[in-house]
């Protein structure tokens, strides 16, 4: 029997909160987050707060990652961070290849086929996100969109470290719109994607989280969480308010 996946629920905080904001959303989630259970609870804040916000969250369960970083290891980047220039500050996670990035910064499956080894030989969790859009599902094209990112942006991984990456299934029409998908599309969705990876690994494929995001909150999050390839979620705008973030925890454990 394979070891049961450990849920895992990352707040996705995107372009916001200062350092002195997620600090104090570190302090409010802190205490309540012992009595949690079985849970991996991650925490994405902007590149500015990630120092701060990983010095606080030193000794507790609660996992930093950043929301992006580029391939080389340093170089004539502007504007870029490397993976060991995450892991100096303290980060233990990166998402790579979010919806956001991909659409409004031209961020390409060429370059996520690069990052997602270079995060892994750094020590660093990647989180990959992947995902259709409404146009794409109306067209019955969710699968091979999904065929076509995982198969490129995980092309140069070792088919055995496949279960050390997590896999966010977040189709675009559902990411900040309230839109969420049903029970039904995310599980066949993640169910997909864990059949992709078992052909290339079946022990890494039991063994990968995939996680759903898109509209994720208190009141859904049971129900998508309770899908049997649904390992967490990727939340958004939920996240931003710890009370709510801390209820999806509370019901991925
Ligand atoms: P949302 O965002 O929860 O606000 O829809 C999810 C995401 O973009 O990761």
């Amino acid at each position: 029997m394979p070891e049961p996946r450990r849920p895992l629920v990352a707040a996705n905080w995107k372009m916001n909160k200062t350092v002195v904001e997620a600090r104090e959303f570190l302090e409010r989630l802190g205490p309540s987050l012992e009595d949690l259970g079985e849970v991996d609870v991650v925490v994405c804040p902007p590149s500015t707060a990630l120092s701060a916000t990983a010095a606080q969250a030193n000794g507790t369960s609660v996992r930093i990652a950043a929301q992006n970083m580029h391939f080389e290891e340093s170089g004539a980047y502007t504007g870029e961070v490397s993976a060991a220039m995450l892991v100096d500050v303290g980060a233990d996670a990166v998402v790579l290849g979010h919806s956001e990035r991909r659409q409004l910064f031209g961020e390409t499956d060429e370059a996520l086929a690069r990052k997602v080894p270079a995060a892994l030989a750094a020590g660093l969790l990647p989180i990959l996100c992947i995902g259709e859009t409404e146009a794409e599902r109306d067209a019955g094209e969710t699968e091979t969109v999904l065929r076509r990112q995982l198969s490129a942006d995980l092309a140069d991984v070792d088919p055995a470290r496949l279960g050390d990456i997590v896999i966010a299934y977040e189709p675009i029409w559902a990411i900040g719109t309230g839109r969420t998908a049903t029970t039904e599309q995310a599980q066949e969705a993640v169910s997909f994607v864990r059949g992709m990876l078992a052909g290339r690994d079946a022990d890494a494929a039991a063994s990968a989280r995939l996680l759903y995001g898109g509209s994720m909150k208190p009141g859904n999050a049971s129900e998508l969480m309770a899908q049997p390839d649904v390992d967490g979620g990727l939340v958004g705008g939920a996240s931003l308010d710890p009370d709510d973030f801390l209820a999806i925890c509370q019901a991925a454990a």
